[in-house]
């Protein structure tokens, strides 16, 4: 009998199109074009594995999924499969009568994100002018149409000073939850690191900033909270261990026990093109690289915490120390832990001799292949 944990989560990037091009998106620096994305039937049968692998939850997310003519179809067929249905969108291209039919069709809840509640810096983080004035709007049509929402809010230097004002605004869009996360890492927000990380000062406000906030909105909205992997001495338990508990499908197919492990050289990705999902989540070479425990190296291999946090995250070990084997050096007990304090150490530099926004580095936007920067 297979010893293999059953996953429960099941993200499912529909799409890498998105009208915004925010610099700490998580998708990777290499977009996908659309003429490569999975189609409906396909999305329908991963659906119909993932539930009968014991998922609960797939997250429709992207890019932005409402890039998609077919979500509501797609979404349908997840709701058929008998999966609680979690949209994760920009809330541009999806008005009231997508909503509604969404609704209609089986969707349980929306996330929707937000730059900053100040308008002209919020469409200056998101790329695009306008774009949080259509996010009210599409705030107000997800709760007219009955759909519970959460706001999501990435937090950075540039906005890391506004999150009462980003509280209020969850409240005003009608969310009964926010989530107040701080950027990871990854992807674009790697490639934007030193205009995007905000200083010691800027973390410890905004914890204080949320404690108060939990107190004041306290039986009306829930005030979830992501500490910055880069300020602590101990890291988060990244997916709650590779390949232990979710995974994602990316817009071609590819399946991956992380949104960034594609990053990581050298691992093989099975695709829902060509293998049912119950195979690859078992026997595929990415998913078995870092499974469990066997695979550690010191300091991890003899650490106390070891089944806890799973060493960290793999995709941050290899773009810091160019190993994914390596403990994250987000960890303290890394031999490599300078470079997480060389970086807090650079991005406090500017931010002291000038005010936060005025201190970012230009931000390298998301944007498709042939549009980024060399
Ligand atoms: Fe976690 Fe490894 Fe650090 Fe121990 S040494 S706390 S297992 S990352
Ligand atoms: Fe890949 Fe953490 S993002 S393991």
């Amino acid at each position: 009998m297979s010893t293999v944990p059953k996953p429960l989560g099941l993200l499912a990037e529909l799409t890498h199109r998105c009208p915004l091009a925010c610099p700490y998106c998580s998708n990777p620096l290499d977009l996908e074009r659309r003429s490569a994305e999975l189609d409906l039937a396909t999305w329908a049968r991963v659906f119909e594995e993932a539930a009968a692998l014991g998922v609960l939850h797939v997250h429709l997310s992207g890019g932005e999924p409402g890039a998609r003519a077919d979500l509501e179809e797609i979404t349908a067929a997840a709701a058929r499969a008998g999966l609680y249905t979690n949209l994760i969108t920009s809330g541009i291209g999806l008005d009231a009568a997508r909503f509604a039919r969404l609704a209609e069709v089986g969707l349980d809840h929306v996330q929707l994100s937000i730059q900053d509640a100040d308008e002209s810096e919020a469409d200056r983080f998101a790329g695009m002018s306008g774009a949080h004035r259509r996010k009210r709007k599409a705030a107000r049509a997800a709760v007219a149409a009955g759909l519970p929402l959460t706001i999501n809010a990435v937090i950075h230097r540039g906005n890391a000073d506004r999150v009462p004002a980003m509280v209020a605004e969850a409240v005003a869009m009608g969310a009964r939850r926010i989530e107040v996360a701080h950027a990871q890492y990854y992807g674009w927000a790697l490639a934007n690191r030193a205009a995007l990380l905000p200083t010691l000062a800027q973390v410890e406000a905004v914890r204080a900033a949320v404690e108060h906030l939990r107190a004041e909105f306290l039986g009306r909205l829930v005030i979830d909270y992501v500490a910055p992997d880069y300020f602590g001495s101990r890291p988060k338990p990244c997916m709650n261990g590779w390949g232990r508990q979710s995974l994602n499908v990316d817009p071609t197919g590819r399946a991956l026990p992380c949104h960034a492990a594609a990053t990581i050289p050298g691992l093989t990705f099975w695709s829902v093109r060509d293998r049912p999902l119950a195979e690859i989540w078992e026997r595929s070479p990415a998913f078995e690289a870092f499974r469990g425990t066997g695979w550690m190296r010191e300091p991890c291999a003899s650490c106390p915490r070891a089944s806890v946090d799973f060493g960290g995250c793999r995709c941050q070990a290899f773009a810091l120390t160019g190993d994914a084997r390596n403990t994250d050096p987000v960890c303290a007990l890394s031999p490599l832990h300078g470079v997480v304090a060389e970086a807090r150490t650079e991005a406090a530099a500017p931010a002291e001799a000038a005010a936060p926004a005025e201190a970012a580095a230009p931000f390298r936007y998301r944007r498709h292949r042939q549009a980024a920067p060399a």
